[in-house]
């Protein structure tokens, strides 16, 4: 399901630049994510990630570099342009309303009316919301006891996979996700790693911002790595190990020592009558 290089991303940023007073947040980032493709952003603290994935929706405007969606050259002033293109994000912190339903949540901030034209009586179009969301959590196959039941009742997981779904009721074709396993438990973040697998699935390009490369590794086709603001390196996920990852993620500082170094520092390309946890040595 590997996006194929000769296709045009769905999301492209070139040299994108952004600085905040004396911090150079990002210099020249070339960034891009395909239909069908999940895509990693890795780095240490304040390496850049979240100020990247803000300009991608449109929340920081960039101080120079070009924003392209599906191709064309688009002009970002604000969140609702990448929206408008179909780029949704899904926060951090959550941001779901306890106290409501799972379609209020859904629907929050666009919500369906019904009734006459313009002016006169017009109300909020229930059944149709509640239709809607059902059949999202149905595609997606998110397990919720009832679509009418608060959110502050469920499982992080669960409230996970809400906020996720809340990104998809516009038509999204990308969405981008901040650490979206950072509050979760093991099986909880099975379940949010499924549902990134079923995005890519139905075609969606995915950009997915974790501190865990195990989850990393588990749903990622690539993966961008960020150091002081620069992209330090892109990976296949296929081509490379987690300690390459955390090579780079460090810039090779230290002790860390990655497979291929390893490899051509002992002149191979493979040693098949050496285990491969011998390039691992030193890490700490
Ligand atoms: N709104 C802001 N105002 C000032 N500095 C910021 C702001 N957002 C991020 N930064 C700075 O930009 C750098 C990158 O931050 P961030 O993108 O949050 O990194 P990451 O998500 O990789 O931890 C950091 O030095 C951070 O302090
Ligand atoms: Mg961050």
């Amino acid at each position: 399901m590997t996006a194929t290089a000769t296709s045009t991303p769905l999301l492209e940023l070139q040299g994108v630049s952004k600085s905040f007073g004396a911090v150079q947040a990002l210099s020249g980032v070339d960034f891009d994510v395909h239909a069908g493709e999940v895509v990693g952003l890795v780095g240490d603290n304040g390496a850049g990630k979240s100020t990247l994935v803000k300009v991608m929706s449109g929340i920081h405007v960039p101080d120079g570099g070009e924003y392209r969606f599906e191709g064309q050259a688009r002009n970002v002033s604000g969140p609702n342009d990448p929206a408008s293109f179909g780029v949704a994000t899904v926060y951090q912190d959550l941001a779901l309303c306890d106290n409501l339903d799972v379609v209020a949540n859904l629907f929050i901030g666009h919500e369906l009316v019904s009734g006459g034209p313009a002016g006169l009586v017009r109300e909020l179009d229930e059944p149709a919301m509640e239709q809607r969301s059902a059949d999202l959590l149905r595609t997606f196959s998110i397990n919720i006891p009832s679509v009418r039941a608060e959110v502050g009742m469920m499982s992080g997981g669960q409230r996970q996979s809400i906020a996720i779904a809340r990104a998809l009721v516009g038509d999204a074709k990308v969405v981008l996700l901040d650490e979206p396993t950072a509050a979760l438990g093991v099986a909880q973040t099975a379940q949010v790693l499924a549902l990134v697998r079923r995005l890519r699935e139905r075609g969606l390009g995915v950009v997915i911002i974790s501190h865990n490369l195990a989850d990393v590794f588990e749903v990622c086709d690539r993966v961008f790595v960020m150091r002081l603001g620069r992209i330090g390196g892109t990976y296949k996920i296929a081509d490379t190990t987690p300690e390459e990852i955390v090579g780079a993620i460090t810039g090779g500082q230290g002790t860390v020592r990655t497979r291929a170094a390893a490899d051509a520092a002992a002149g191979r390309s493979a040693a098949p009558d050496q285990p491969a946890s011998s390039s691992q040595e030193g890490i700490a």
